[in-house]
Protein backbone atom coordinates (compact mmCIF):
# COMPACT_ATOMS: atom_id res chain seq x y z
CA UNK A 1 0.00 0.00 0.00
CA UNK A 2 1.69 3.47 -1.04
CA UNK A 3 1.64 5.80 2.07
CA UNK A 4 -0.34 8.62 0.79
CA UNK A 5 -3.03 5.82 0.92
CA UNK A 6 -2.67 4.34 4.05
CA UNK A 7 -2.87 7.94 5.59
CA UNK A 8 -6.01 8.46 3.43
CA UNK A 9 -7.42 5.56 4.90
CA UNK A 10 -6.77 6.23 8.18
CA UNK A 11 -8.55 9.56 7.56
CA UNK A 12 -11.43 7.87 6.25
CA UNK A 13 -11.79 5.97 9.17
CA UNK A 14 -10.88 8.19 11.91
CA UNK A 15 -11.87 11.64 12.63
CA UNK A 16 -15.82 11.95 11.80
CA UNK A 17 -18.82 10.09 13.08
CA UNK A 18 -20.32 6.86 11.97
CA UNK A 19 -23.66 8.65 11.42
CA UNK A 20 -21.64 10.73 8.84
CA UNK A 21 -22.15 8.65 5.83
CA UNK A 22 -22.57 11.25 3.20
CA UNK A 23 -18.93 12.56 4.11
CA UNK A 24 -17.28 8.65 4.05
CA UNK A 25 -18.98 8.54 0.45
CA UNK A 26 -17.79 11.46 -0.58
CA UNK A 27 -14.59 10.49 0.43
CA UNK A 28 -14.66 7.47 -0.85
CA UNK A 29 -16.21 8.80 -4.22
CA UNK A 30 -12.78 10.85 -4.60
CA UNK A 31 -10.99 7.52 -4.04
CA UNK A 32 -12.75 5.72 -6.52
CA UNK A 33 -12.77 8.40 -8.98
CA UNK A 34 -9.02 8.33 -9.28
CA UNK A 35 -7.94 10.95 -7.16
CA UNK A 36 -4.38 10.25 -5.41
CA UNK A 37 -4.62 9.99 -1.79
CA UNK A 38 -3.28 13.43 -1.55
CA UNK A 39 -5.24 15.26 -3.60
CA UNK A 40 -8.26 13.09 -1.79
CA UNK A 41 -6.30 15.09 1.74
CA UNK A 42 -6.45 18.17 0.32
CA UNK A 43 -10.10 17.70 -0.47
CA UNK A 44 -10.84 16.48 2.99
CA UNK A 45 -8.80 19.89 4.44
CA UNK A 46 -10.81 21.88 2.07
CA UNK A 47 -14.14 20.33 1.68
CA UNK A 48 -17.30 22.29 2.28
CA UNK A 49 -20.25 20.03 2.67
CA UNK A 50 -23.32 21.96 3.86
CA UNK A 51 -22.98 21.97 7.67
CA UNK A 52 -26.24 21.83 9.55
CA UNK A 53 -25.79 21.31 13.17
CA UNK A 54 -23.11 20.11 13.22
CA UNK A 55 -23.43 17.24 10.83
CA UNK A 56 -22.33 17.58 7.12
CA UNK A 57 -24.80 16.56 4.40
CA UNK A 58 -24.93 16.49 0.54
CA UNK A 59 -28.47 17.15 -1.18
CA UNK A 60 -29.11 13.53 -2.18
CA UNK A 61 -27.42 10.44 -1.12
CA UNK A 62 -28.48 6.64 0.07
CA UNK A 63 -28.16 5.44 3.49
CA UNK A 64 -26.29 2.44 4.10
CA UNK A 65 -29.40 -0.62 3.62
CA UNK A 66 -29.82 1.24 0.16
CA UNK A 67 -33.40 0.62 0.31
CA UNK A 68 -34.53 4.50 -0.32
CA UNK A 69 -33.03 7.75 -1.16
CA UNK A 70 -32.66 10.70 0.96
CA UNK A 71 -32.71 13.82 -0.34
CA UNK A 72 -32.93 17.63 1.45
CA UNK A 73 -36.75 18.57 0.78
CA UNK A 74 -36.15 22.83 -0.52
CA UNK A 75 -39.34 23.68 0.09
CA UNK A 76 -38.81 24.45 3.82
CA UNK A 77 -35.95 26.08 3.66
CA UNK A 78 -34.35 28.44 5.41
CA UNK A 79 -37.26 27.90 8.03
CA UNK A 80 -37.11 24.09 8.26
CA UNK A 81 -34.42 21.27 7.34
CA UNK A 82 -36.93 18.31 6.23
CA UNK A 83 -35.16 15.09 4.79
CA UNK A 84 -37.24 13.03 2.85
CA UNK A 85 -37.08 9.81 2.66
CA UNK A 86 -37.98 8.46 -1.16
CA UNK A 87 -38.38 4.82 -1.96
CA UNK A 88 -40.33 4.97 -5.38
CA UNK A 89 -39.44 6.46 -9.29
CA UNK A 90 -43.05 8.03 -9.16
CA UNK A 91 -42.04 10.02 -5.81
CA UNK A 92 -38.57 10.99 -7.44
CA UNK A 93 -40.27 12.33 -10.63
CA UNK A 94 -42.85 14.14 -8.33
CA UNK A 95 -40.25 15.35 -6.15
CA UNK A 96 -38.67 16.90 -9.15
CA UNK A 97 -41.60 18.30 -10.48
CA UNK A 98 -42.88 19.79 -7.62
CA UNK A 99 -39.21 21.10 -6.52
CA UNK A 100 -38.21 19.47 -3.28
CA UNK A 101 -34.88 19.30 -5.38
CA UNK A 102 -34.39 21.62 -7.49
CA UNK A 103 -31.31 23.05 -9.43
CA UNK A 104 -29.66 21.38 -12.85
CA UNK A 105 -26.92 19.49 -11.49
CA UNK A 106 -29.33 17.89 -8.57
CA UNK A 107 -32.02 17.24 -11.17
CA UNK A 108 -29.77 15.25 -12.74
CA UNK A 109 -29.15 13.05 -9.93
CA UNK A 110 -32.22 13.02 -8.59
CA UNK A 111 -33.16 11.12 -11.79
CA UNK A 112 -30.41 8.66 -11.99
CA UNK A 113 -31.33 8.29 -8.55
CA UNK A 114 -35.09 7.71 -9.97
CA UNK A 115 -33.65 5.06 -12.60
CA UNK A 116 -32.27 3.08 -8.72
CA UNK A 117 -35.20 3.13 -7.63
CA UNK A 118 -37.28 1.71 -10.77
CA UNK A 119 -34.85 -0.57 -10.89
CA UNK A 120 -35.18 -1.96 -7.15
CA UNK A 121 -38.85 -1.74 -7.67
CA UNK A 122 -38.52 -3.98 -10.68
CA UNK A 123 -36.08 -6.43 -9.19
CA UNK A 124 -38.43 -6.49 -6.15
CA UNK A 125 -41.90 -6.85 -8.17
CA UNK A 126 -41.43 -8.50 -10.79
CA UNK A 127 -41.84 -5.92 -12.93
CA UNK A 128 -40.15 -6.06 -16.59
CA UNK A 129 -38.15 -3.76 -18.95
CA UNK A 130 -41.14 -2.02 -19.75
CA UNK A 131 -41.66 -1.10 -16.14
CA UNK A 132 -38.14 0.61 -16.83
CA UNK A 133 -38.58 1.99 -20.28
CA UNK A 134 -41.77 3.78 -18.29
CA UNK A 135 -40.03 5.28 -15.45
CA UNK A 136 -37.29 6.61 -17.94
CA UNK A 137 -40.12 8.68 -19.64
CA UNK A 138 -41.84 9.62 -16.30
CA UNK A 139 -38.01 11.35 -15.22
CA UNK A 140 -37.65 12.75 -18.87
CA UNK A 141 -40.75 14.93 -18.53
CA UNK A 142 -40.29 15.93 -14.98
CA UNK A 143 -38.93 18.97 -15.93
CA UNK A 144 -37.90 20.02 -19.54
CA UNK A 145 -35.36 22.88 -19.40
CA UNK A 146 -32.52 21.44 -17.46
CA UNK A 147 -30.55 19.11 -19.78
CA UNK A 148 -28.66 17.76 -16.67
CA UNK A 149 -31.99 15.53 -16.54
CA UNK A 150 -31.61 13.88 -19.74
CA UNK A 151 -28.03 13.79 -19.36
CA UNK A 152 -28.09 11.71 -16.39
CA UNK A 153 -30.56 9.61 -18.35
CA UNK A 154 -29.06 8.85 -20.83
CA UNK A 155 -25.74 8.02 -18.79
CA UNK A 156 -27.81 5.02 -16.76
CA UNK A 157 -29.19 3.72 -20.29
CA UNK A 158 -25.93 3.26 -21.39
CA UNK A 159 -24.98 1.48 -18.13
CA UNK A 160 -27.66 -0.72 -18.24
CA UNK A 161 -27.24 -1.03 -22.23
CA UNK A 162 -23.69 -2.70 -20.61
CA UNK A 163 -25.88 -4.90 -18.72
CA UNK A 164 -27.16 -7.35 -21.52
CA UNK A 165 -30.15 -5.71 -22.20
CA UNK A 166 -33.00 -8.21 -21.86
CA UNK A 167 -30.53 -11.42 -20.60
CA UNK A 168 -29.40 -9.27 -16.94
CA UNK A 169 -31.72 -9.89 -14.26
CA UNK A 170 -32.89 -7.07 -12.83
CA UNK A 171 -30.96 -7.25 -9.75
CA UNK A 172 -27.51 -6.64 -11.76
CA UNK A 173 -29.35 -3.71 -13.04
CA UNK A 174 -30.52 -2.55 -9.51
CA UNK A 175 -26.89 -2.90 -8.78
CA UNK A 176 -25.49 -1.40 -12.38
CA UNK A 177 -28.44 1.59 -11.79
CA UNK A 178 -27.02 1.98 -7.75
CA UNK A 179 -23.27 2.60 -9.45
CA UNK A 180 -24.04 4.93 -12.16
CA UNK A 181 -26.20 6.95 -9.81
CA UNK A 182 -23.57 7.33 -7.42
CA UNK A 183 -20.65 8.11 -10.17
CA UNK A 184 -22.84 11.03 -11.33
CA UNK A 185 -23.45 12.15 -7.20
CA UNK A 186 -19.63 11.70 -7.11
CA UNK A 187 -18.27 13.70 -10.23
CA UNK A 188 -20.80 16.55 -10.01
CA UNK A 189 -19.47 17.39 -6.70
CA UNK A 190 -16.26 16.98 -8.02
CA UNK A 191 -16.74 18.91 -11.19
CA UNK A 192 -18.12 22.01 -8.72
CA UNK A 193 -15.50 21.92 -6.29
CA UNK A 194 -12.96 22.54 -9.59
CA UNK A 195 -15.58 25.26 -10.96
CA UNK A 196 -14.87 27.23 -7.39
CA UNK A 197 -11.20 26.67 -7.54
CA UNK A 198 -11.43 27.51 -11.76
CA UNK A 199 -12.83 30.69 -10.53
CA UNK A 200 -11.30 31.99 -7.68
CA UNK A 201 -8.30 33.77 -9.60
CA UNK A 202 -11.49 36.23 -10.75
CA UNK A 203 -12.40 37.13 -7.45
CA UNK A 204 -8.99 37.13 -6.44
CA UNK A 205 -8.30 39.67 -9.24
CA UNK A 206 -10.92 41.52 -8.53
CA UNK A 207 -10.06 41.98 -4.77
CA UNK A 208 -6.65 43.23 -5.99
CA UNK A 209 -8.45 46.25 -7.57
CA UNK A 210 -10.79 46.99 -4.91
CA UNK A 211 -7.64 47.59 -2.53
CA UNK A 212 -8.94 45.80 0.91
CA UNK A 213 -12.63 46.67 -0.10
CA UNK A 214 -15.14 43.87 -0.33
CA UNK A 215 -15.83 42.49 -4.03
CA UNK A 216 -19.56 42.45 -4.53
CA UNK A 217 -20.90 40.10 -6.39
CA UNK A 218 -24.74 39.60 -7.94
CA UNK A 219 -26.56 36.47 -8.01
CA UNK A 220 -29.74 35.35 -9.18
CA UNK A 221 -31.99 32.00 -8.05
CA UNK A 222 -29.66 29.71 -6.30
CA UNK A 223 -26.76 28.07 -7.68
CA UNK A 224 -25.18 26.78 -4.51
CA UNK A 225 -25.04 23.78 -3.02
CA UNK A 226 -28.37 22.93 -2.65
CA UNK A 227 -28.80 23.27 -6.43
CA UNK A 228 -25.78 20.74 -7.31
CA UNK A 229 -25.48 17.69 -4.94
CA UNK A 230 -22.90 19.87 -3.14
CA UNK A 231 -20.31 23.27 -3.40
CA UNK A 232 -22.94 24.71 -6.17
CA UNK A 233 -21.88 26.19 -9.43
CA UNK A 234 -22.02 30.00 -9.00
CA UNK A 235 -21.30 29.70 -5.44
CA UNK A 236 -18.27 27.81 -5.64
CA UNK A 237 -16.01 30.56 -6.58
CA UNK A 238 -17.37 31.92 -3.15
CA UNK A 239 -16.67 29.58 -1.39
CA UNK A 240 -13.39 28.89 -2.18
CA UNK A 241 -12.98 32.84 -1.72
CA UNK A 242 -14.20 32.52 2.09
CA UNK A 243 -11.84 30.18 2.72
CA UNK A 244 -8.75 32.24 1.39
CA UNK A 245 -10.03 35.30 3.24
CA UNK A 246 -10.94 37.60 0.89
CA UNK A 247 -13.66 40.02 1.55
CA UNK A 248 -16.85 39.63 -0.38
CA UNK A 249 -20.49 40.99 -0.29
CA UNK A 250 -23.37 39.12 -2.10
CA UNK A 251 -25.86 40.46 -3.50
CA UNK A 252 -28.70 37.76 -3.73
CA UNK A 253 -31.79 38.56 -5.68
CA UNK A 254 -34.99 37.48 -4.50
CA UNK A 255 -35.53 35.17 -7.56
CA UNK A 256 -39.67 35.57 -7.40
CA UNK A 257 -42.32 33.13 -7.57
CA UNK A 258 -40.26 30.26 -6.04
CA UNK A 259 -38.01 32.76 -3.96
CA UNK A 260 -34.66 30.54 -4.55
CA UNK A 261 -32.73 33.77 -3.08
CA UNK A 262 -34.12 32.27 -0.03
CA UNK A 263 -31.95 29.43 0.24
CA UNK A 264 -28.77 31.27 -1.16
CA UNK A 265 -29.02 33.85 1.59
CA UNK A 266 -29.43 30.19 3.76
CA UNK A 267 -26.34 29.10 1.96
CA UNK A 268 -24.00 32.37 2.49
CA UNK A 269 -25.87 32.93 6.14
CA UNK A 270 -24.36 29.09 7.08
CA UNK A 271 -21.12 30.09 5.29
CA UNK A 272 -20.65 33.13 7.00
CA UNK A 273 -20.50 35.22 4.01
CA UNK A 274 -21.67 38.89 4.23
CA UNK A 275 -24.51 39.05 1.74
CA UNK A 276 -27.74 40.95 1.46
CA UNK A 277 -31.09 40.00 -0.14
CA UNK A 278 -32.52 42.22 -2.70
CA UNK A 279 -35.62 42.24 -4.82
CA UNK A 280 -35.40 41.09 -8.58
CA UNK A 281 -35.60 44.55 -9.81
CA UNK A 282 -32.81 46.12 -7.43
CA UNK A 283 -29.54 44.78 -9.96
CA UNK A 284 -29.81 47.61 -12.24
CA UNK A 285 -29.64 50.56 -9.90
CA UNK A 286 -26.85 48.72 -7.96
CA UNK A 287 -24.97 48.39 -10.90
CA UNK A 288 -25.17 52.34 -12.25
CA UNK A 289 -24.10 53.08 -8.49
CA UNK A 290 -20.94 51.06 -8.92
CA UNK A 291 -22.22 48.96 -6.34
CA UNK A 292 -21.34 45.55 -8.27
CA UNK A 293 -18.37 44.53 -9.22
CA UNK A 294 -18.88 41.46 -10.89
CA UNK A 295 -22.44 38.81 -12.41
CA UNK A 296 -22.18 35.13 -11.51
CA UNK A 297 -25.05 32.84 -12.11
CA UNK A 298 -25.52 29.16 -13.10
CA UNK A 299 -27.39 27.87 -15.98
CA UNK A 300 -29.87 24.94 -16.52
CA UNK A 301 -28.78 24.59 -20.40
CA UNK A 302 -25.82 26.38 -22.35
CA UNK A 303 -26.32 25.81 -25.99
CA UNK A 304 -23.56 25.03 -28.66
CA UNK A 305 -23.28 29.06 -29.41
CA UNK A 306 -23.11 30.11 -25.47
CA UNK A 307 -27.28 30.96 -25.62
CA UNK A 308 -27.52 30.39 -21.65
CA UNK A 309 -30.82 29.25 -20.23
CA UNK A 310 -31.32 29.85 -16.50
CA UNK A 311 -34.00 31.15 -14.12
CA UNK A 312 -36.21 34.03 -15.57
CA UNK A 313 -35.12 37.22 -15.04
CA UNK A 314 -31.67 36.44 -15.71
CA UNK A 315 -31.60 38.02 -18.88
CA UNK A 316 -32.38 41.37 -17.60
CA UNK A 317 -29.79 41.20 -15.52
CA UNK A 318 -26.85 40.44 -18.30
CA UNK A 319 -28.81 43.46 -20.30
CA UNK A 320 -27.88 45.24 -16.94
CA UNK A 321 -24.38 44.41 -16.55
CA UNK A 322 -23.61 44.98 -20.33
CA UNK A 323 -25.36 48.64 -19.75
CA UNK A 324 -22.77 49.22 -17.12
CA UNK A 325 -20.05 47.25 -17.94
CA UNK A 326 -19.79 44.87 -15.39
CA UNK A 327 -18.70 41.40 -15.95
CA UNK A 328 -21.20 38.85 -16.08
CA UNK A 329 -20.44 35.07 -16.07
CA UNK A 330 -22.32 31.94 -16.43
CA UNK A 331 -20.72 28.91 -13.73
CA UNK A 332 -21.84 25.40 -15.02
CA UNK A 333 -20.24 21.70 -15.35
CA UNK A 334 -19.78 20.28 -18.28
CA UNK A 335 -22.91 17.89 -18.20
CA UNK A 336 -25.50 21.69 -18.50
CA UNK A 337 -23.38 21.98 -21.79
CA UNK A 338 -25.93 20.43 -24.80
CA UNK A 339 -23.96 20.99 -27.89
CA UNK A 340 -26.77 19.49 -29.92
CA UNK A 341 -28.88 22.61 -29.79
CA UNK A 342 -27.18 25.53 -32.30
CA UNK A 343 -28.77 28.06 -30.12
CA UNK A 344 -30.58 29.36 -27.13
CA UNK A 345 -34.10 30.00 -29.61
CA UNK A 346 -34.39 25.33 -29.17
CA UNK A 347 -33.99 25.57 -25.84
CA UNK A 348 -37.85 24.33 -24.06
CA UNK A 349 -38.77 26.99 -21.47
CA UNK A 350 -40.70 25.29 -18.42
CA UNK A 351 -44.59 27.25 -17.91
CA UNK A 352 -45.35 26.48 -14.24
CA UNK A 353 -48.18 26.56 -12.75
CA UNK A 354 -49.81 30.07 -12.35
CA UNK A 355 -50.27 29.86 -8.71
CA UNK A 356 -46.97 29.88 -7.89
CA UNK A 357 -47.02 33.63 -9.13
CA UNK A 358 -50.37 34.28 -7.28
CA UNK A 359 -49.81 32.95 -4.39
CA UNK A 360 -46.58 33.25 -1.44
CA UNK A 361 -45.71 31.74 1.74
CA UNK A 362 -43.40 32.67 4.40
CA UNK A 363 -43.32 31.56 8.05
CA UNK A 364 -45.59 33.71 10.43
CA UNK A 365 -45.67 32.44 14.50
CA UNK A 366 -43.67 29.63 13.50
CA UNK A 367 -45.72 28.40 10.81
CA UNK A 368 -45.71 28.47 7.33
CA UNK A 369 -48.40 30.27 5.59
CA UNK A 370 -49.66 30.26 1.70
CA UNK A 371 -51.59 33.65 1.11
CA UNK A 372 -52.70 35.14 -2.07
CA UNK A 373 -51.23 38.07 -3.35
CA UNK A 374 -53.70 39.25 -6.49
CA UNK A 375 -57.27 39.61 -6.62
CA UNK A 376 -59.50 36.71 -8.08
CA UNK A 377 -60.01 38.09 -11.38
CA UNK A 378 -56.61 38.43 -12.55
CA UNK A 379 -54.85 35.42 -14.68
CA UNK A 380 -50.94 34.72 -14.43
CA UNK A 381 -48.19 33.56 -16.42
CA UNK A 382 -45.08 31.90 -15.05
CA UNK A 383 -41.97 31.08 -17.46
CA UNK A 384 -39.56 29.48 -15.29
CA UNK A 385 -36.35 30.26 -17.37
CA UNK A 386 -34.83 32.92 -19.62
CA UNK A 387 -32.60 33.18 -22.35
CA UNK A 388 -29.23 35.23 -21.82
CA UNK A 389 -27.59 35.61 -25.65
CA UNK A 390 -24.03 34.90 -25.44
CA UNK A 391 -23.18 38.00 -26.26
CA UNK A 392 -23.68 39.43 -22.90
CA UNK A 393 -21.73 36.44 -21.11
CA UNK A 394 -18.04 37.70 -20.78
CA UNK A 395 -17.08 34.29 -19.79
CA UNK A 396 -18.67 30.64 -18.64
CA UNK A 397 -16.62 29.23 -15.70
CA UNK A 398 -16.17 25.52 -16.12
CA UNK A 399 -13.92 22.97 -14.29
CA UNK A 400 -12.18 22.86 -17.51
CA UNK A 401 -11.66 26.56 -17.27
CA UNK A 402 -12.89 30.24 -18.22
CA UNK A 403 -13.90 30.27 -21.77
CA UNK A 404 -15.87 33.05 -23.92
CA UNK A 405 -19.05 31.99 -25.58
CA UNK A 406 -16.79 31.91 -28.58
CA UNK A 407 -14.43 29.10 -26.83
CA UNK A 408 -16.92 27.18 -25.42
CA UNK A 409 -18.19 24.71 -27.94
CA UNK A 410 -13.90 23.60 -28.46
CA UNK A 411 -13.22 23.59 -24.79
CA UNK A 412 -15.57 21.54 -23.96
CA UNK A 413 -15.63 18.86 -26.77
O1 LIG B 1 -36.31 26.18 -11.03
P1 LIG B 1 -35.01 25.80 -10.39
O2 LIG B 1 -34.88 26.26 -8.97
O3 LIG B 1 -34.65 24.36 -10.59
O4 LIG B 1 -33.95 26.64 -11.24
C1 LIG B 1 -32.62 26.57 -10.91
C2 LIG B 1 -31.80 27.56 -11.66
O5 LIG B 1 -32.23 28.23 -12.56
C3 LIG B 1 -30.39 27.62 -11.26
O6 LIG B 1 -29.90 28.92 -11.46
C4 LIG B 1 -29.58 26.65 -12.08
O7 LIG B 1 -30.04 25.37 -12.05
C5 LIG B 1 -28.18 26.83 -11.65
S1 LIG B 1 -27.14 25.45 -11.43
C6 LIG B 1 -27.29 25.06 -9.77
Amino acid sequence: MRWEDLIFERLVSGPFPSTCAPRKLFLYSNYKLNLSGIESIFFLMHSSCMLVDGKQYRTIWTPAHKKWVNVIDQRFLPFRFVIEKIRTVSRMAAAIREMHVRGAPLIGAAAAYGIYLAAREAAQKSRGEDFLERSFSLLAAARPTAVNLKWALDMQRAALGKTGDMAADMKTKCRMALETAELIADQDEKRCREIGLVGLPLLRETASRRSGRPVQILTHCNAGALGCVDHGTATAPLYEAARQGIPMHVWVDETRPRSQGRLTAWEMAAQGIDHTVITDNSGGLLMQRGQVDLVIVGADRVAANGDTANKIGTYLKALAAYDNRVPFYVALPTPTFDRTLTDGGQIPIEERDPDEVLYSEGLEKRRLRRVRLFGPGSPAANHAFDITPARLVTGFITEKGIFTPGELAKALA
